[in-house]
């Protein structure tokens, strides 16, 4: 898969996406990742990219000339043109899991006031939210996005890892993990967990895993959460 994304802030998106299961899902060949500066396609003398409100109100704008300029010379056949804000449809593991089987991803992401509505309007495929707060800076909200699709890609994980053991993935929470030591400042480790029994084991996670859901997701329990929807 490949993603572009289009920021004003690349440094914010460089670091944690060239790092562990990101920097593995480049090396593997899974993830062609393109992180650019959305100033490169301004065409004015002082690179601007933000102006202020019609109408009035505080905060700037994002321009739409320079992301439309960039999307439209990045865009194939097969992109799909994704915008990070809080006014997207919010972010679920389903979500991240439809995503990862496009071939082309081109993440836009906002900041200050937001984008020029045209760019919602007439350039994005999707919108999406990564939960209902609002960061200064839409490029963490890309970078989310992209390390929640990107895990997903075939060879990322690893075979020693699945994403079926994901949280969500069977609509509960994980269970507990432990390591060693196996006991630790005199709490010790569930019995069970070092009897060898596989199948007592599993469904001791399962057990665990409602509990969990239950104590703190009951909206998934109660299929009422927009967080398994799609
Ligand atoms: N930009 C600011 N807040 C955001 C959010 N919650 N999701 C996506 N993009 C954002």
């Amino acid at each position: 898969m490949r993603i572009d994304i289009l920021t004003l802030f690349p440094e914010v998106c460089r670091a944690p996406l060239s790092e562990s299961m990101m920097k593995r899902a480049q090396e593997c060949g899974a993830l062609e990742l393109h992180i650019h500066n959305l100033r490169d396609w301004t065409t004015d003398k002082h690179h601007v990219v933000d102006d202020a409100p019609f109408g009035g109100g505080q905060g700037m704008v994002m321009k739409p000339e320079p992301i439309f300029a960039a999307v439209e010379s990045l865009r194939k056949e097969n992109s799909r043109v994704v915008l990070m804000t809080p006014q997207g449809r919010t972010l679920t593991q389903t979500l991240a899991g439809e995503f990862s089987a496009q071939q082309h991803l081109i993440i836009i992401s906002g900041h200050y006031e937001g984008v020029d509505h045209r760019v919602h309007e007439h350039l994005a495929d999707a919108e999406i939210s990564i939960g209902d707060y609002v960061l200064t800076n839409g490029a963490i909200a890309a970078v989310v996005f992209v390390d929640a699709v990107a895990r997903l890609l075939p060879g990322v994980l690893g075979h020693e890892r699945s994403a079926a053991d994901d949280s969500f993935s069977e609509g509960l929470l994980e269970g507990p993990h432990y390591t060693r030591p196996a006991e630790f400042r005199g709490w010790n480790v569930p019995e069970i967990l070092l009897s060898g029994n596989h199948a007592a084991i599993a469904a001791w996670r399962k057990e665990q895993a409602l509990q969990r859901t239950r104590e703190n997701r009951p909206d998934l329990l109660r299929g009422d959460s927009s967080s398994l929807s799609s």
